[in-house]
């Protein structure tokens, strides 16, 4: 088998990946280790910034997520038995976020790739890429058993932060930056209306808390948790009991049957350069946020913006200068969108030990950013994401 980009990975990076360069009249093949039922199961964050709505609107695979997908126009911070809300829309001209989950993102994509003939190869094993630092590279794998393999121009490797892709780079060629948080987030997924149409951030003295959700029926709920937490200790009632005494008073918690359980992690990671010889490196196999901003589908979708429009210049001109360019024009972005899920993380949970001085200073900033339009408008332009550069 033969194609023009090998790509590693069918998660939101190598399913838009593969969708963008079809529209530029360039072939590629994906290739994902679990089945397509599992891909499109797989249960993520739901909240895209404007940039991201609008590329997938504009590359025409935005419209049921227009049709579906809430637009919210603000979101709420709780700390101190208050409640604040940051206009994102009326700080920012307009913006706004949308609650669109992640896995329907992905079959929208898988979708759009099949209808258009594109070859998506799922349930494939044993993925090894050669020859990276030559003109012609390969990725050779197994499916249903039996030996095969791909010759390319190029390899993307979209293949999360478990993959294979990165971990196939000679030693010393990479450097990679990362930094763990001593907490966790049990999410849960609820059978029950949202507590508010709007998103609701906690930072409370008993832990953080997150009131988010998937439709106008179904909550999306977070608690702050220890890292090594035990999900057999936490019976629904406990869930709900400390959903409710972190969100503090107000309208009450809508309460119904969880759908379903379990504990993310916390990571701040970039792994720098993101491209080696003819091996680029998008979405989380490069980098991970914390969760806390819901940041890592919208860097992964600015990535292969990037890469899709240098393998276009690439085909089109001969040129590889802004392939070349690649690794460099991404990391502007994943650096800053790395500063500010840090930023947002550390502002907003417990940490052990309960240090009251570390709490008074995360209440006093708490407390300027709300009372500060130029703070809030901070906030509200990284949040609602930061504009798209080449
Ligand atoms: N061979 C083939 N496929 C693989 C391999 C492998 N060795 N290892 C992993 N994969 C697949 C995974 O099964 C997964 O479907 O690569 C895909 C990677 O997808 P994601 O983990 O969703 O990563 P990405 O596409 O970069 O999406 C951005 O940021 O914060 C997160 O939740 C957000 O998942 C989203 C991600
Ligand atoms: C979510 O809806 O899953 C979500 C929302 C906001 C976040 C993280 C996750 O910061």
């Amino acid at each position: 088998m033969r194609t023009q980009v090998a790509i590693i990975g069918a998660g939101p990076a190598g399913l838009l990946l593969a969708h963008l360069l079809h529209l530029r009249g360039i072939e590629s093949v994906v290739l994902e280790s679990q089945s397509r039922k599992h891909v499109e199961e797989r249960i993520r964050a739901g909240v895209l910034e404007q940039g991201t709505v609008d590329l997938l609107v504009e590359s025409g695979v935005g419209e049921r997520l227009r049709r579906e997908g809430l637009t919210h126009h603000g979101l709420e911070l709780r700390f101190g038995r208050r409640a604040h809300r940051i206009d994102l829309s009326g700080l920012t001209g307009g913006r706004a976020l949308t609650v669109y989950a992640q896995q329907e993102v992905v079959k929208d994509l898988i979708q759009a790739r099949l209808a258009a003939g594109g070859t998506i190869l799922f349930e494939i094993s044993d993925v090894e890429v050669r020859g990276v630092g030559t003109n012609a590279p390969r990725v050779v794998f197994r499916k249903d058993g039996a030996a095969d393999a791909i010759a390319c121009d190029f390899i993307a490797g979209c293949d999360g932060f478990h993959g294979v892709s990165r971990a196939s780079v000679p030693r010393g060629a990479l450097t990679a930056h990362e930094q763990d948080y001593p907490f966790a987030w049990l999410g849960i997924l609820a059978d029950a209306p949202p507590v508010s149409p709007e998103l609701i951030y906690c930072q409370h003295e008993l832990g953080f808390a997150l009131f988010t959700m998937r439709t106008t029926r179904l909550s999306r709920l977070y608690l702050q948790c220890a890292p090594d937490e035990d999900i057999a200790n936490w019976p629904d009632d406990r869930i709900w009991e400390k959903l409710r005494a972190r969100l503090g008073g107000g309208a009450p918690l809508p309460e119904g049957p969880v759908l379903q359980k379990g504990i993310t992690g916390m990571r701040s990671f970039v792994v720098e350069p993101m491209q080696h010889g003819r091996l680029f490196l998008a979405g989380d196999a490069a980098h991970i946020v914390p969760p806390t901003g819901a940041k890592g589908l919208n860097l992964a979708v600015a990535d292969v913006r990037v890469l899709a429009q240098a393998f276009a210049a690439h085909y089109e001109s001969g040129s590889s200068a802004a392939l070349d360019r690649y690794s460099e024009t991404c990391l502007r972005r994943v650096w800053r969108v790395q500063r500010f899920s840090w930023w947002m993380t550390a502002l907003l949970h417990r940490f052990p030990g309960g240090d009251a001085m570390r709490q008074r200073l995360q209440h006093a900033e708490l407390d300027y950013l709300v009372g500060s339009r130029a703070a809030m408008t901070a906030f509200a332009e990284n949040y609602v994401g930061l504009p798209f550069e080449d």
